[in-house]
């Protein structure tokens, strides 16, 4: 086991009715806020209602910034930004998924920055200060809600990159179960798939194995998020199981499930990263495509140890090939694409992906070129 530090400052609220208590706890750092928003659902379900309620209540004047798109763009970004300065917002209100959250972030770290908010992204500068952030989450998928990152595209170059700093840290997030009833089937998918490819990064990329506080909590959080899926999709309104599904989801990458992990790397994600910025695929169906190509890589490279491990705590598979293929069978029965060719990418493309790939590889410092990210994605075709 590696030493490490952790620290998560984030304040929880979870369950029930707990957006409306993020009025109070708003107004304890300003008067005026940017509200972020995506592209309407907060409206279909209510969720917009509850949050405008809850910040006049205590006062709390807000500025709207709506549109964020899955994927979130620069350009919007530094709408946002323009707007928080202009409005003089005092505070940050992101409410929706991880799109929504991380443009957010994005928003409140460029409000205090005088240069352009993309240094943040390709390591030209440190993120310093942020507006205070607070969130209420309706999509359980990146665990953006009680971490310190955030992840942008710019369209114009085609490069999707992560922005990382304790300033980044939601002060408060609201997370009420309530208001993921209304997903859509895809996106339960996407945030399955997601939240399994953040505890299997630094399972299977640690280059000390040796650490069974972690592996065990990786392996009770994938059985969690495996069982609350299956219930979900067979009863959409099993309340349980969407709280299951979205506390497990903040857990799995909220630091906890790489502690003393070594020499981890997020290589999955740097790939699937390429997929969005190329084809604006949902993030969770792009690493639904990567992982089973990436794990037939992995037993390749690593051997049979971790696949064997992880299948016989989870899903009771003898053989790293047979763990292999229930990973897809499940992500094939939340209804993910699994294949390239099943989200319409020709296999023609492998090499742009892969050059891709690169950018985000080289800016994570890890030991990978083209030719091994071709090989890995010739196993998706
Ligand atoms: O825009 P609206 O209308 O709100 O609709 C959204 C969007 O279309 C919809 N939605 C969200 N909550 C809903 C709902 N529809 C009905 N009912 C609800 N309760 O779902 C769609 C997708 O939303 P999005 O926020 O894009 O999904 P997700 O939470 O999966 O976020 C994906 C983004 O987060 C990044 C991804 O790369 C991607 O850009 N990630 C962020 C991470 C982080 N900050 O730590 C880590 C991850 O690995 C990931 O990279
Ligand atoms: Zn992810």
């Amino acid at each position: 086991m590696q030493n490490f530090t952790f620290l998560n400052p984030v304040k929880i609220m979870f369950g029930k009715g707990v957006v409306a208590k993020l009025g109070p706890e708003a107004a304890k750092a300003g008067k005026k806020a940017l509200f972020v928003y995506g592209g309407g659902s907060i409206k279909k379900n209510g969720v917009y209602d509850a949050i405008t309620a809850a910040l006049a209540k205590e006062g709390v004047a807000v500025v709207e910034h709506s549109g964020v798109k899955p994927n979130p763009v620069l350009s919007h970004v530094r709408g946002g930004i323009k707007k928080a300065r202009e409005s003089n917002c005092d505070l940050i209100v992101a409410v929706g998924g991880g799109s929504v959250i991380d443009e957010a972030k994005a928003i409140a770290a460029g409000a205090k920055y005088g240069g352009d908010v993309w240094d943040f992204f390709c390591g030209k500068a440190k993120i310093g200060e942020a507006l205070p952030l607070f969130t209420a989450l309706t999509l359980p998928a990146t665990g953006s809600e009680m971490n310190s990152g955030c992840v942008v595209t710019n369209e114009e170059t085609a490069q999707k990159f992560s922005a990382q700093g304790v300033p980044l840290f939601p002060r408060v997030s609201a997370l009420d179960p309530e208001t993921t009833l209304t997903l859509p089937r895809a996106q339960v998918a996407n945030g399955a798939v997601d939240a399994i490819a953040h505890i299997i990064e630094g399972y299977f990329t640690t280059t000390d194995a040796d650490a069974a506080v972690t592996d065990e909590l990786v392996h009770a959080l994938a059985r969690s998020v495996i069982a609350s899926t299956e219930r979900i999709l067979k009863d959409p309104s099993d309340y349980s199981a969407r709280a299951s599904m979205m506390w497990s989801a903040t857990l799995a990458l909220n630091g906890l499930a790489t502690c003393g992990y070594g020499g981890m790397t997020f290589i999955n994600h740097a790939i699937e990263h390429s997929l969005s910025a190329l084809y604006d695929i949902a993030h969770g169906a792009g690493l639904a495509i990567v992982m089973p190509a990436w794990f037939k890589h992995h037993l390749e490279t690593a051997g049979p140890a971790r696949l064997q491990k992880f299948g016989a705590a989870v899903f009771g598979t003898k053989t790293a090939e047979e763990t292999i293929k229930a990973f897809e069978d499940f992500f094939r029965k939340a209804g993910a694409p699994v294949r390239l060719s099943e989200a319409g990418i020709p296999a023609a493309d492998i090499p742009r992906i892969a050059e891709n790939a690169m950018g985000l590889i080289r800016l994570w410092g890890m030991k990978h070129e083209q030719p091994e990210i071709e090989k890995i994605l010739e196993k998706a075709k």
